[in-house]
């Protein structure tokens, strides 16, 4: 069955790079409130994604990912500069891969075509993915729900993925570590692969995962 998946289109943004990578940063600028911060800027991010699509608004993650950082700064009491914000906004840029996910990749790669579908604006994805020297993976399929206006799990992301490969979705094999977003996907069609970094429960939305994998390693010797 896996054989008949053709891509493979992997979320960013905690699958492949380590959202918390902030956190060192973040701890420099406020001893001991790093992991507090980044925990709180990310889960703001992703409520304010979801939030503006109920709402039927759209600003581009760049934009969302900045306001929740104020908030997230806001409420944990810390007092940041001009210069701490823009830094941390910068690092969003440089986030770290996950250990496994250069040579995970190199394995998936083969026999498949390997995809970026994200939240992120494209111009901080190609930031992020020439920081580490992925591009030789994705090429041009670096995907952004830009082009769309509306965040995931809205299935028109989804069905980005769908158009630039031209492929139907039962043979696109969708990764995320985001049990929501993996959730989403497989809604919309998609084989989806859950990658449980926080060995969390399933997400009870209707639409479990296919098969859940502990880190993109354990993905690749599946495919294999
Ligand atoms: C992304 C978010 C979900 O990369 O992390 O789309």
């Amino acid at each position: 069955m896996t054989k008949d998946i053709q891509a493979l289109v992997f979320d960013a943004y905690g699958t492949l790079f380590d959202v918390h990578s902030v956190t060192r940063l973040a701890d420099a600028r406020f001893p001991g409130r790093g992991a507090a911060l980044s925990q709180a800027w990310r889960v703001k991010q992703l409520e304010y994604t979801w939030l503006r699509s109920l709402m039927g608004r759209y600003d581009d993650f760049n934009a969302v990912t900045a306001e929740a950082l104020d908030w997230a700064l806001e409420s944990l009491g810390l007092a940041a500069t001009a210069a701490d914000r823009a830094d941390l906004r910068q690092a969003y840029r440089e986030l770290s891969l996950f250990p496994e996910v250069r040579g995970a990749l190199e394995r998936l790669a083969e026999g498949r075509t390997l995809a970026i579908l994200s939240n992120g604006h494209p111009e901080m994805l190609d930031a992020v993915v020439d920081h580490n020297e992925l591009r030789v993976h994705f090429g041009e399929r670096v995907l952004s729900v830009h082009e769309v206006g509306v965040f995931k799990p809205d299935p028109r992301v989804y069905a980005l993925a769908t158009a630039h490969l031209g492929l139907a979705p039962e043979a696109i094999g969708f990764v995320s570590s985001n049990g929501w977003d993996a959730a989403g996907a497989k809604s919309f069609g998609f084989r989806a692969y859950w990658v449980n970094r926080g060995k969390a429960p399933v997400e009870r939305l209707g639409s479990p995962p296919d098969r859940v994998v502990a880190d993109l390693g354990e993905l690749a010797g599946l495919l294999a």
